[in-house]
């Protein structure tokens, strides 16, 4: 039925498909409300993100750098845009820094467009070891052409080979040695791969994605005094802030900064999500003030989380190094390329508990995996201390050693997590959960 323009009743048909969406996003909601958010790669954004990220900068464009646009109306964004800049400097200690990309990806595209030319060589974490398939040929290294060696692995401390990577690296006289992977328990021995990089003329790319937060936190490592000439990371990761990217580098030449900003706009970006650059200066904001309790509370729960696992009898890698020194945790629940790793994730999503399955050294099959790659940021971030930790770990033994009824472990799993439903870390004027709808 005709109304005003643009004001008729809809059809039934299409508001099903709207209310469709609404149904699901609302039940997506809950399962994290009653349940455990444990993917590594995940987290929640604050009451005042979540009120940027929806405001009318969503719909708004500024191609450029502030006070250097090619719309008008760019004014108080560039307030934003800029102040978030020096605070991007601040917090990643580092002299030069772009907010603009809309992910950590879309940073690594814009890294390697700033580093090297379609043919040039680079050195990177194979993903079978762990590196993001960014760093592959099916994915941005492929995407610049770049011709791919990947460095011996060691198993047992979980890091590259570091002789073998600095080996590698004199040997094939790459344009970017990449180091960083989404599999990240303990810190990269970056000074020597730094060494041997620069020695060939090589830069040191460092990708921070998944442990961003926990550098800026002071209890990880510190890529950029280490060697490492530019870091990229993902802004919703230990980062806790909404989904985007950062691009920092350890520089101060202005004219590498050209570069580096040139790769992003227009090298990969045009409109670059306004509304998460913004929201992305807020959750800076509140870094600053608590970002450095939470990164050292993300560790200590991670490390709490995996000894209490050991001691409910799983096998918990890196055991010799006491367990993991980031916000992740890795386990193996049967034999290489099993697949024992997917039926446990299903399992435990049964329970009310999110994860991944994972390769986990000698698996080849990233469908059959042995392993689960856990991450207990998510959890820090809404009160969960050590005690709960070993609370969680209960739970999981319950489903897969015990082997209780996944439907009636989900029930004792949302009871605990009743108790978790209001984000901290952040500045929480009005109480609000992590799950709205
Ligand atoms: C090491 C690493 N780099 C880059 C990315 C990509 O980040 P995003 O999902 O923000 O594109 C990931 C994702 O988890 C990652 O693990």
């Amino acid at each position: 039925m005709q109304g005003e323009r643009g004001t008729w009743s809809p059809s039934k048909s299409t508001l099903e498909k709207a209310q469709t969406v609404i149904d699901a996003t609302a039940s997506s909601s809950e399962l994290y409300r009653n349940g455990f958010g444990m993917i590594a790669s995940e987290n929640i954004i604050s009451p005042m993100v979540r009120k940027i990220v929806g405001s009318d900068l969503h719909g708004r464009y500024a191609e450029g750098l502030p006070g250097k646009r090619y719309y008008q109306g760019c004014g108080d964004f560039d307030t934003i845009e800029s102040l978030g800049i020096e605070m991007a400097k601040k917090v990643f200690n580092a002299p030069f820094a772009n907010i603009q990309s809309t992910s950590g990806t879309v940073s690594n595209i814009g890294a390697l467009k700033a580093l090297a030319q379609p043919g040039d060589k680079i050195t990177a974490v194979s993903t079978a070891d762990g590196g993001h398939i960014s760093h592959a040929r099916m994915g941005a290294v492929g995407l610049r052409d770049l011709d791919l060696s990947t460095y011996p692995w060691d198993e047992d401390r979980m890091e590259p080979d570091i002789e073998g990577a600095c080996a590698l690296i004199r040997d094939v006289e790459p344009k970017v040695a990449l180091v960083g992977q989404s599999v990240f328990l303990f810190p990269t021995p970056l000074r020597e791969i730094a060494d041997a990089a620069h020695e060939v003329g090589a830069k040191v790319m460092y990708d921070g994605a998944h442990v961003l937060g926990l550098i800026a936190g002071g209890c990880f490592q510190d890529p950029l005094r280490e060697g490492a000439d530019i870091m990229t990371g993902s802004s919703h990761k230990t980062f806790p802030g909404p989904q985007g990217g950062f691009l920092l580098s350890s520089s101060e030449e202005t004219s590498f900064h050209r570069r580096l900003n040139t790769a992003i706009f227009p090298g990969v970006v045009s409109s670059y999500h306004l509304h998460h650059v913004a929201g992305k200066v807020v959750a800076l904001a509140e870094f600053e003030e608590y970002g450095s309790a939470y990164a050292h509370d993300t560790v200590r729960n991670a490390q709490a989380f995996a000894s209490s696992l050991a001691a409910q009898g799983f096998d918990v890698l890196a055991e010799s190094r006491g367990y993991t020194a980031s916000h992740q945790v890795l386990t193996r629940h049967g034999d290489t390329d099993s697949g024992a790793g997917a039926k446990a994730a299903q399992l435990l999503e049964e329970a009310g508990i999110i994860t991944n399955m994972n390769m986990l050294p000698g698996d080849t099959k990233a469908l059959t995996p042995s392993g689960l790659r856990l991450g207990v940021q998510e959890l820090t971030r809404v009160g969960m201390g050590p005690s709960e930790m070993e609370a969680v770990a209960e739970l999981y033994a319950r489903v897969l050693i015990k082997h209780e009824d996944p439907q009636r472990v989900k029930k004792d799993v949302a009871e605990l997590k009743s108790h978790h439903h209001v984000i901290r870390y952040c500045f929480n004027d009005e109480q609000t959960t992590g799950y709205p709808f």
